[in-house]
């Protein structure tokens, strides 16, 4: 199973298991890299290198760069110490940079290798169910800003996406449904079916996960083809991230909170929207329960007090669909469709997070 997308603007091939191997390695001949480095983080130097070293047949020096695992080192620092690894092995414009891990790692090595001598070629290799639906596909790159999301980055496609789920084997299953939240998210926003089949994953095998995952990555890669940008279109893929975002962000700097994992926050960002979309976008009000307590069986409630409320609401400003001084959301009309550019009123902000902390699963 793979994917092309079909624009000039975009030349991503997403590509699968055996057959992505093969284009690898035919992507190597054609091009001759001048040498290749591979970015890992500390967990997937040791899970998965070990997979992908033996399939890469090239005469091509190949050089390992290892970062530390983790969100709260996808920022300026970490990819300063790598252009400066690059420079010291003598990377040229010629040099293929290979990110070999989760959306933290083809993230930010998507981002080094954009902007590393105004810019050289990168293939992905994500090795979580979240860079396979999500992050590795559509070209954006980039890093944190502090504990600000994603603030500093360029949209550059990589070669291609070679897509193995041999790598979900050694993944938690905590890390397992953070990238269920983007596969829940493409349905919300693209498809009542296949929202269907993803909240039935508990009962399915390995072999419909490859399917699941495959629909995912087709249901994002023909946003991103239709709108490259982010113009329009492509801010539906936003959806469940304004609130995510913040609610990420506010965690991820506060002592007196634990991490949460970006599926966990984007998860509790889907549910305040959906509220927001049924008092904003007409969403039904059975679909906003149904919604809620599927979303809740799959993440936990996330314990966010009500004196919380303001510093997460503050943290909205920094999102990236803003403008103008206007906070912007996805809402939806329907499960499958949505409406971009939605106005929030500030007293809905606080009513759609008490709507989230204070509701009853039983
Ligand atoms: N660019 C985009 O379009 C886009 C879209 C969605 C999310 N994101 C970004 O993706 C990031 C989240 O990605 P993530 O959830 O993959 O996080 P991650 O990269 O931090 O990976 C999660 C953890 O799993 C470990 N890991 C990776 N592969 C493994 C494997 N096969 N076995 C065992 N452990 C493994 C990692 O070392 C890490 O500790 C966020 O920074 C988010 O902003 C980007």
């Amino acid at each position: 199973m793979f994917y092309f997308m079909s624009t000039e603007a975009i030349q991503a091939p997403v590509l699968y298991s055996e057959k992505a191997y093969e284009a690898l390695n035919t992507y190597f001949e054609n091009i001759s890299p001048s040498s290749i480095f591979i970015i890992v983080d500390t967990n997937t130097r040791e899970l998965c290198l070990p997979l992908v070293l033996p399939r890469i047949e090239t005469d091509a020096r190949i050089e390992v760069i290892e970062m530390d695992a983790g969100e709260e080192f996808k920022n300026i620092h970490t990819c300063t110490s790598i252009w400066k690894v690059l420079s010291e092995l003598e990377a040229d414009r010629k040099s293929l940079i290979i990110n070999l891990g989760g959306g933290v790692v083809t993230d930010l090595g998507g981002f080094v290798a954009s902007t590393f001598k105004r810019g050289i070629a990168y293939i992905n290799i994500p090795t979580t169910l979240l860079a396979m639906v999500d992050a590795s596909v559509g070209g954006k790159t980039g890093v944190d800003l502090d504990n600000l999301k994603n603030q500093i980055g360029v949209i550059t496609q990589p070669e291609m996406v070679l897509i193995d789920i041999q790598f979900l084997s050694t993944l938690s299953s905590a890390e397992m449904r953070s990238g269920l939240a983007e596969i829940l998210k493409h349905g919300l926003i693209a498809s009542r079916s296949y929202w269907k089949k993803a909240t039935r994953l508990q009962d399915l095998t390995m072999d419909d996960l490859d399917d699941l995952i495959g629909e995912s990555v087709e249901i994002k890669a023909q946003v991103v083809t239709k709108d490259p940008r982010e113009e329009n279109l492509r801010k539906t893929l936003n959806f469940g991230h304004t609130f995510g975002h913040a609610i990420e962000s506010y965690f991820l700097t506060n002592p007196k909170k634990d991490k949460l994992l970006h599926g966990e926050a984007v998860a509790a960002g889907m549910i305040i929207a959906c509220y927001l979309s049924y008092k904003l976008a007409n969403f039904p009000r059975q679909d906003l329960e149904k919604v809620t307590k599927t979303l809740l069986s799959f993440f936990p409630l996330i314990k966010i007090e009500e004196n919380d409320f303001n510093a997460v609401i503050d943290l909205l400003k920094y999102d990236k669909k803003n403008s103008h001084g206007n906070i912007y959301f996805v809402l939806l009309r329907n499960i499958g469709a949505c409406e971009i550019d939605c106005n929030v009123p500030d007293n809905l902000l606080i009513e759609g997070l008490r709507y989230y902390t204070n509701f009853k699963t039983a």
